[in-house]
């Protein structure tokens, strides 16, 4: 099965670019299932239920969080109730909604797994010692985990710690694409960011001016969500559902 998992999605640009983008590698023949990191879907912040509704009637088979998961106060209670939206596993336990999911398809479960870093991060839980909790829990051969950190050292070490355990660990959150996908040395596919799924011509995601204006000034700006060069980022996985083994791992950014 061929599943594309795309990077961080940011703002209506974002949101458009994907939708054009998954119907026509659909029609292509070149992907089965898609998978989402809607954490920035609503120009640039979380989404709202709204935005997540759209996104699951455009094809996404389950969406991904991350540190904005709570911008919009009105998604706690669809976090609660939506099985297929997850935000960090990691984050304090009495915190609304889930961190795993499994979805089921013809060939079998796939077992989604979203969890956050604490290298320049706020604080979290343990990432490697909850992907051990959570993976012990889970019946699905295939387990893909969207691993949203920062520090390269952070995701490397947790692809590393979980490889030949889980399908693959895929990074988010930086909104710039790495180029070290790879099948590691016991079977997981794993690459360091999956990047963006938005406008290419901004600081990742905004508008550039107020963003130099920021770092020249130390003021504060209104950073707003450029529109312009959208492209989807992200990974074409082939995977054997019954097995949960890689066959490959292709890095896409592809143009409407
Ligand atoms: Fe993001
Ligand atoms: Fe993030």
């Amino acid at each position: 099965m061929k599943i594309l998992f795309t990077g961080d999605m940011v703002g209506s640009a974002g949101r458009q670019v994907f939708q054009r983008v998954t119907n026509r590698l659909r029609d292509e023949g070149r992907i089965d299932l898609v998978i989402a990191n809607a954490e920035n879907a609503a120009g640039g912040r979380g989404p709202s239920p709204e935005i997540v509704e759209a996104l699951f009637a455009a094809g996404a088979a389950a969406l991904t969080l991350g540190d904005h998961a709570w911008d919009d106060k009105n998604l706690t209670s669809l976090l609660e109730t939506e099985p297929r939206l997850i935000r960090p596993a990691n984050f304090p336990p009495a915190a609304a909604g889930r961190g795993m999911t499994t979805i089921e398809t013809d060939e079998g479960p796939i077992c989604i797994i979203s969890l956050i870093g604490r290298v320049f991060l706020d604080p979290a839980d343990c990432p490697f010692r909850a992907a051990d909790r959570l993976i012990g829990m889970t019946k699905s051969k295939t387990i893909l985990i969207d691993f949203h950190a920062e520090a390269t050292s952070e995701k490397i070490a947790l692809g590393r710690y979980l490889d030949g355990r889980v399908t693959a660990v895929l990074g988010t959150h930086t909104h710039v694409q790495t180029s070290d996908e790879t099948i590691l040395p016991n079977g997981t596919a794993y690459i360091t960011d999956l990047g963006m799924t938005g406008p290419k011509d901004s600081v990742i995601g905004r508008e550039v001016e107020p963003v130099i204006q920021r770092f020249i000034t130390g003021m504060p700006q209104k950073f707003d969500t450029s529109n312009k060069d959208p492209a989807l980022e992200g990974v074409i996985l082939d995977i054997d559902i019954k097995t949960g083994k890689t066959r490959s791992i292709e890095r896409i950014r592809e143009r409407a």
